[in-house]
């Protein structure tokens, strides 16, 4: 096989609201790859739980549903435009309110969950030329990863991106209320034991609190295409 058409594995890890799922969409796009959302995995397991009146507490029962799940992402044809299927329901708005961010943590920290998301995440990549992220992909899912990414931005930063994200789709919430659930949720994101927020130490790192999307997007696509065709 030629070098130029290699297709490597992109990890891209990073906290809470820092830009990856668009800056990864983007980037999957710009090589031809899929995308895959990891995030949007844990959040569908999160929905299907309170929709069948769950206890998010309760391992045993979320395990057993995150188990029966069909989760699965469909392409519209288009690289990176991929979109996500719960039992067969296009749930990708669904799965992005205040009320899954206030009940994700504990089934992110369940262990047994994290086992068959990271199973089923490892089988979405097996040929690779994909783009996934998440906050274990470095490190877990993929530590082979040609291309390891990982993002930070200020909270600060991350709280009004991510309101401005809510506002456009008509949810008002007030800046400080985000700032407060992002915090929360670095602080259960890196302390947790299984699979952990953590740069994985062959990452390279991206701080984009001063960069926009398109910024972002073109040093990713620049380090993928040193790995492609060095
Ligand atoms: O990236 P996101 O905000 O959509 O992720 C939602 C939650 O899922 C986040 O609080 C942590 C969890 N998550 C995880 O534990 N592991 C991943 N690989 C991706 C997300």
């Amino acid at each position: 096989m030629k070098n130029s058409t290699k297709k490597i594995t992109i990890a891209i890890d990073g906290p809470a609201a820092s830009g990856k799922s668009t800056t990864a969409r983007r980037v999957a796009q710009k090589l031809g790859y899929l995308y895959i959302d990891s995030g949007a995995m844990y959040r569908a397991v999160t929905l299907l739980a309170l929709r069948k009146g769950i206890d998010v507490h309760d391992a045993a029962a979320v395990a057993r549903i995150a188990r029966e799940a069909d989760i699965r992402f469909r392409s519209d044809g288009a690289p990176g435009q991929t979109v996500i299927y719960l039992n067969g329901e296009e749930v990708s708005r669904e799965i992005r309110t205040p009320d899954i961010d206030r009940n994700i943590s504990p089934v992110a920290a369940n262990p047994q969950v994290r086992e068959i998301l990271v199973r089923k995440q490892q089988e979405l990549g097996r040929h690779g030329g994909v783009v996934m992220d998440g906050r274990d992909i470095g490190t877990v899912v993929f530590p082979q990863a040609e291309l390891k990414v990982f993002m930070q931005a200020s909270a600060e930063e991350r709280a009004r991106r991510r309101q401005k994200e809510l506002a456009q789709k008509g949810i008002e919430v007030p800046l400080e209320q985000i700032l407060q659930e992002i915090r929360r949720r670095d602080w259960e994101d890196m302390n947790r034991t299984h699979g952990p927020l953590k740069k994985a130490p062959d990452a390279l790192e991206l701080d984009t609190t001063h960069l926009t999307i398109e910024e972002q997007v073109e040093q990713i696509v620049k380090w993928a295409r040193e790995r492609i065709d060095p």
